[in-house]
């Protein structure tokens, strides 16, 4: 008796602990591999935000990641952990190359209906696996907001950009990063609902406490995604991960009824507008579902304005950091870029010749990716990176940050140096090649290279180069000394900080 009930006990132990046996049996699986790492001390509660939190809250909130790819630019596969779940990150170029090879035959997109966007947006067009349907849908949609043309938006963009900025008053401290999430939600919310969408309008929302709040759109939807982000976080929905995906756990029922009345709220937002020319009537007045519409319309809303808003306040933050790329940047601007050339054709022209400015971009691009990770891929079976075994069903993600940081391919990978994308610079070239060697080209991916890529990379560049150059032409800034000083700050989508600036005076 005394042994059937102690086996009992054992079978009752392993079952109630089964994730967190399987965490340590995976650790023990990998800790074989010399190109794979993680983290010496683990936590199957927290997970990795053990190690967030043990680097203190100076530390932008995933410097490890940039941190291990500087120190073990060897690894070619990191795992974490969410909890006691295992992230398999690709963490090299070489990595990355074979990763891409197995998209979408053996890897594909992999949607997570429990987390952030995947519980607001379930079956849109970035979390469904890749199929001729996919593709339809996704690139019809591109084809309407005109992708591949985004010149037509330049007056839309600027109108936004001065529509904001008019507000901002001469020395005082303000929050930039904030600032230009208003300017791309507006530029964003016209060009997929309509230009005579009120974006001031307030809306209901409920709070984690019950109370009911009102608050603009943007507002909303920030509100939102940061709610979420917590309820996912809650070490209750940690430890029994069986009953937070039986939703007996959602401790946040608001946000669930937030979601549902965000729905209602775009779709009344749709409707009302006269616009015919925005990418929901064009939509629905040639397509099926409107649900399936507004569903891939908000997936391009989110992935449209939010990490564009990161990756504004990081560049300027990062040319008033670096005074020699500051000297260079406004000379070029000065010279190819004016202000009040009203001609479209004339502005694309302009921006086109201001090619160190580009350089600036694209190495705030690498230096505080917004996008730390890809989204999320699954293995469809048993795959092999590197030599690393992968099983089936296995969570991976590209880290960005760590193909961005990687010591073999980088020179001095924290330093800002927009020369690292100059052809003719010995930046151009991998550390230990004397200048002989071109990095490899999938040590840079800011928007993904496979077949799930980011589609609106043609829009955010202009947009990110026509609203730095306007603002450079027009404000003379500041950013806080404290925020200068401090080399462990990123402006990333998720990072604890937000950029400060002060406006000085006009030009
Ligand atoms: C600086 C700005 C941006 C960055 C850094 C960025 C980066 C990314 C990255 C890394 C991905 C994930 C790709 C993957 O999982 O392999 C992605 C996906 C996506 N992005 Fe962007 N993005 C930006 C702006 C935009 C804009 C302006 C739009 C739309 C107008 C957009 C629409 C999308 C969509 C729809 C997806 C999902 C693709 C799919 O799963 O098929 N993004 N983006």
């Amino acid at each position: 008796m005394e042994v059937l009930l102690s086996l009992t006990l054992i079978f009752g132990v392993c079952i109630v602990f089964k994730n967190w046996i399987a965490a340590f049996i995976i650790r023990w699986k990998y800790s074989k591999y010399s190109n794979v790492y993680m983290s010496p001390s683990f936590s199957p509660i927290q997970g990795e935000r053990a190690v967030i939190k043990a680097q203190g809250k100076q530390k932008y909130r995933f410097w490890h990641l940039m941190e291990v790819a500087m120190k073990k630019p060897d690894c070619d596969i990191r795992i974490v952990f969410s909890g006691t779940k295992p992230l398999f990150l690709i963490y090299s170029a070489q990595a990355c190359k074979e990763f891409f090879k197995l998209v979408p035959t053996r890897i594909d997109r992999h949607s997570n209906h429990l987390k952030h966007f995947g519980r607001m947006n379930k079956g849109a067009i970035d979390q469904i696996k890749s199929s001729p349907m996919w593709k339809s849908r996704r690139d019809k949609i591109m084809k309407v907001i005109g992708i591949n043309f985004s010149t037509k938006f330049i007056p839309l963009i600027l109108d936004s950009f001065h529509e904001i900025s008019a507000t901002w008053r001469e020395n005082q401290w303000f929050n930039i990063t904030n600032q230009m999430k208003k300017v791309m939600f507006s530029v964003t919310t016209k060009i997929l609902f309509g230009k005579d969408i009120p974006v001031e309008n307030a809306y209901t929302y409920i709070t984690s406490c019950g109370d009911t709040i009102h608050i603009t759109l943007e507002e909303y939807f920030s509100k939102l995604i940061e709610d979420l982000e917590k309820s996912s976080a809650l070490i209750k929905n940690r430890l029994c991960p069986y009953l937070s995906k039986a939703g007996l756990t959602t401790s946040n029922k608001a946000c669930e009824q937030n979601i549902e009345n965000l729905w209602e709220i775009l779709l009344k937002i749709c409707q009302s507008s006269e616009d015919q020319d925005s990418v929901f009537k064009h939509r629905t007045n040639v397509c099926y579902d409107k649900k399936i519409v507004l569903m891939d319309i908000i997936t391009v809303y989110i992935a449209g304005y939010d990490p564009t808003s990161h990756a504004l306040a990081s560049i300027l933050f990062n040319i008033k950091a670096n005074e020699r790329v500051f000297t260079k940047v406004m000379k070029e601007v000065k010279s190819n870029y004016d202000r009040n050339e009203k001609s479209i054709d004339a502005k694309r022209k302009m921006l086109d010749s201001c090619e160190y400015l580009d350089m600036t971009i694209k190495e705030s691009l690498r230096h505080s990716n917004p996008a730390f990770f890809s989204l999320g891929y699954k293995s469809l079976d048993e795959i092999s990176i590197c030599g690393v075994t992968i099983p089936k069903g296995a969570t991976i993600f590209q880290c960005l940050h760590a193909l961005h940081y990687n010591s073999n391919e980088w020179i001095n990978p924290m330093e800002f140096i927009p020369e690292r994308f100059d052809p003719d610079s010995h930046y151009f070239t991998t550390p230990s090649s004397n200048g002989t060697k071109q990095r490899s080209r999938y040590s840079y991916n800011p928007f993904s290279t496979n077949l799930r890529r980011c589609p609106g990379k043609n829009l955010a560049m202009l947009e990110l180069k026509l609203i730095v150059a306007e603002f450079l032409s027009k404000f003379n800034y500041t950013i806080s000394p404290e925020q200068i000083s401090n080399k462990y700050l990123r402006f990333s989508l998720r990072s604890q900080f937000s950029c400060i600036i002060s406006i000085t005076g006009t030009i």
